[in-house]
């Protein structure tokens, strides 16, 4: 009378295999699980009872008890439901437990018996991959989310009985089968584009670099220039997502339950732009059970802060993290979990409250005190972090009307894919190491070579300015973006002399 079903949950942004064992005792009608359920797994029960009976199956009148092994492993959600209803069945006789082996299953069920979705299906259809497993039984409105994952039938199911009539055979389901190469080619273009913007070469110049290269970016200027017309326009000149990349990044919005339905994969970059009154638990992730913050569901695209110094200023630090390591590590009593956060981080503000410090017409109306309370609220730490510091001035009026449009997003595109393919094909040996920002200081030391003059000019502007160690190697690091770009092998002196003046106007503010 004892049943195993193999089901998923998920830790982080991976999946984990739970074996669930269900044993159907002689005594009196109840019914217990065992294996550390939190909250919703304790209410399972209920929803399964229900569910079985309104599917016209009889609920056995035995002591039932359901272990969720491994034991010590919290679990939390909704998923074990169809797995532990299935369980229960074969346990009682009218499903042949044999039937279930090499088989995953995972779904939420309503009282009426219908399959409802979950999240971190996609993370649960990898490690049942990775185990072995040859089919995997999900809700129906995940399934097109599974079925990215190659090499595993993936059979979206709607209701309770349709999974036992599949399973012994009475009915046939095809499964779901997915070519991502027609997901990418599906993706519809944006209603905005860097056209738009008239003038601002400069500013542009630096967002083409920072896109192809992968650096992070601090737009200051006075109102009303464009600072965040731009940023919003960034989605639309980041280099195409790797197939390795999209899956990473939809693993962390399926965890967090953020995947539109019928949504296989998110074949453009994340551009996540919290509001400044973020929490730093919505920022970098947390919850009793944690959840990815922002700063997760910006991996491997955009992390875009506008109005930087309005942000609290504890919210700030604890980026410092992620900026550094690219992941963030949450730990709670009963667990520490690690998130994925490899983002660029875009920011915009204003030179002083005002808005108005080193305006050409209007006159700054603060004094020296608010000026630098106001920035005294980003840390040097912070800055140092960020590579590239832009100032946008006011657009003349001219540029404004008589200029014809600017050089269209796709154009600025195509650049910026080019440049990523030489990154990758630079890394191609490297795991998980996409484009230069990402390159540690040993891999900028072996990839990132200078001519002498080059590396003369670079050390004497590192005494002149003071610049960090960090300073040195992001410099060379979008030295080496600004030499993908134009297609060469190595930075040459007007490369490097291009990266430290991007560096250079943190110092001015
Ligand atoms: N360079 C530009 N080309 C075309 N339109 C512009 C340009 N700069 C600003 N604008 C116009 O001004 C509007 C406001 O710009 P935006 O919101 O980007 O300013 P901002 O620099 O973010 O200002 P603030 O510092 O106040 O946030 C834009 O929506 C756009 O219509
Ligand atoms: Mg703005």
């Amino acid at each position: 009378m004892l049943a195993k079903v193999i089901s998923c949950s998920v830790s982080g942004v991976d999946g984990l295999p739970v074996q669930v064992e269900v044993d159907l005792a002689q005594g009196l009608p109840s019914f217990s699980t065992v294996g550390l359920p939190e909250g919703a797994v304790r209410e399972a029960k209920d929803r399964v009872r229900a569910a079985i009976k309104n599917s016209g199956y009889e609920f056995p009148q035995r002591r039932i008890t359901v272990n969720l092994a491994p034991a010590a492993v919290k679990k939390e959600g909704t998923g074990y439901d169809l797995p532990i209803a299935l369980g229960i069945l074969a346990a009682g006789g009218m499903l042949p437990s044999d039937l279930l082996a090499r088989t995953a299953i995972v779904g939420e069920l309503s009282l009426d018996g219908s399959v409802r979705p979950v999240p971190g299906v996609l993370p649960m259809a990898l490690a049942a991959r990775q185990e072995g497993l040859t089919r995997f039984l999900v809700p129906a409105a995940n399934a097109a989310e599974a079925a990215i994952v190659q090499g595993l039938e993936i059979y979206g199911i709607e209701r309770l009985d349709q999974a036992v009539e599949f399973l012994v055979g009475r009915i046939a389901l095809t499964p779901l089968v997915i070519d991502p190469a027609e997901l990418f080619a599906r993706h519809d273009g944006y209603a905005v584009d860097f056209a738009d913007v008239k003038g601002q070469q400069y500013a542009k110049r630096a967002m083409e670099i920072a896109a192809a290269g992968g650096h992070n970016l601090l737009l200051s200027g006075v109102p009303g220039t464009g600072k965040t017309m731009m940023a919003r326009r960034l989605p639309t000149i980041l280099p195409d997502l790797t197939l390795d990349e999209a899956i990473e990044t939809t693993k962390i919005f399926s965890t967090a339950g953020l995947l539109p339905e019928q949504t296989s994969l998110l074949v453009t970059r994340p551009f996540r732009s919290p509001h400044h009154t973020v929490s730093d638990a919505g920022l970098i992730g947390g919850g009793q059970m944690p959840r990815p913050g922002e700063v997760s569901l910006a991996h491997n695209g955009v992390l875009f802060l506008d109005e930087l110094p309005e942000f609290k200023k504890h919210v700030l630090e604890v980026l410092r993290q992620p900026l550094e390591d690219g992941t963030v590590t949450i730990a709670r009593a009963a667990t520490s979990l690690n998130f994925p956060a490899r983002f660029m981080l875009v920011a915009a503000m204003n030179p002083c409250p005002c808005g108005y410090l080193g305006d050409q017409i209007r006159a700054c109306t603060c004094s020296p005190l608010q000026v630098q309370r106001y920035r005294s609220r980003l840390s040097g730490p912070l800055l140092d972090r960020i590579d590239m510091h832009i100032d946008v001035p006011a657009v003349q009026v001219k540029e404004l009307i008589g200029q014809p449009a600017g050089e269209p997003s796709s154009v600025i595109r195509e650049r910026v894919n080019r440049a990523r393919t030489r990154q990758r094909q630079r890394f191609a040996g490297a795991a998980k190491l996409y484009c230069n920002a990402q390159m540690s200081a040993k891999e900028v030391k072996h990839f990132c070579r200078l001519d002498a003059a080059s590396a003369d000019l670079l050390n004497q502007s590192i005494t002149r300015l003071g610049l960090s160690a960090r300073a040195y190697h992001r410099i060379l690091k979008i030295a080496l973006t600004i030499a993908d770009l134009a297609e060469v092998k190595a930075p040459s002196l007007a490369h490097v002399a291009e990266a430290i003046q991007y560096r250079r106007v943190q110092f001015e503010l």
